[in-house]
């Protein structure tokens, strides 16, 4: 088996490589004079598997071309199979055409994947409108989830605390952490007008005043969910607010909006790489890939 990367997820395809005693070799990616791309193996492939470890963030478009290239160039060089670990998978969030004329995202990514690999592998994947990856997926395609990471983490680290989703579809990070761990938990209700305008309203409310009030949700983008939820559970008298990510992308001024609104700390997973990176899933995927071992 060999273990290689497109260039995110640096970290985490080091440590599954050692962790499977496998070898790792990261693709040489450069481009011509011209823009065009030149991608390069840097060990011989031919009879193996190979497992490229590679967000979709930073950058989705070129991690999406990056992928396609290290798929097909290592079938061409003879690999028996190749998986594709994506710690974070993009394009999941536009599963339907909002408005006329719309590309359905995630089915023209999935398709070109359906094209080139054997397997995918991901973690809390966006799924909102499919029943699952099978919905879009026609090769073998798991996604995993990083709950009971998230639920060690806040156990360690935070007491006396309270969960919140801060929408309907977060209801599957929120209420299995708050389970586990043994809180209560509600998941608000999101309206969302735009990609950057969203309101939340409590439905079903708990008790907040003098809590530390988690907030989970699968994406941090532009923050303005969180920020939203953060607001709400400030008014409500909240001690303390920590938001987690599975994936955080936190682009534009997600971080200093979040701050604003009253959110003490951030922590994310390390699906994408960012300084706020606390919870490893590197173990879960571990525990999938050693399959691929025996
Ligand atoms: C959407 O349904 C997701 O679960 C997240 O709530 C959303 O992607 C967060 O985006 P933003 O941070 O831009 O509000």
């Amino acid at each position: 088996m060999i273990i290689t990367t497109c260039g995110n997820s640096k970290e985490i395809a080091i440590k599954l490589a050692k962790k499977l005693k496998a070898k790792y070799s990261p693709l040489t990616i450069g481009a011509f004079p011209d823009g065009d791309i030149y991608m390069k193996y840097n060990t011989n492939v031919k009879g193996k598997k190979v497992v490229i470890v590679h967000s979709f963030q930073p950058h989705s478009d070129m991690s999406l071309f990056d992928i396609i290239w290290a798929a097909e160039t290592a079938k061409d060089l003879g690999a028996k199979k190749v998986i594709l670990i994506a710690p974070y998978l993009s394009y999941m969030r536009q599963d339907k055409r909002f408005n006329p004329g719309e590309a359905i995202s995630s089915r023209i990514m999935a398709k070109h994947l359906n094209s080139c690999l054997d397997k995918i592998i991901t973690i809390d994947t966006h799924i909102h409108r499919y029943k699952s990856l099978k919905d879009i997926f026609t090769i073998s395609a798991k996604n995993l989830t990083a709950n009971d990471l998230i639920a060690d983490y806040i156990k360690k680290n935070i007491r006396d605390v309270v969960i919140i989703g801060p929408d309907w579809e977060s209801y599957q990070w929120a209420e299995s952490i708050a389970k586990q761990i043994g809180v209560e938990a509600t998941v608000l209700k999101k309206t969302r007008f735009s990609s950057r305008k969203v309101k939340v309203k409590m439905i079903k409310p708990i008790p907040i005043k003098g809590k530390n009030v988690v907030i989970v949700d699968d994406i941090i983008s532009t923050g303005h969910t969180i920020a939203e939820a953060a607001k709400q559970a400030k008014k409500l008298g909240a001690k303390t607010i920590t938001a987690i990510g599975v994936h955080g992308l936190f682009v534009e001024d997600a971080i200093s909006k979040l701050i604003k609104s009253g959110v003490n700390k951030i922590s994310s997973t390390n699906c994408i790489a960012h300084p706020s990176n606390k919870i490893d899933v590197t173990s879960i995927l571990f525990d999938e890939l050693k399959k691929e071992k025996r």
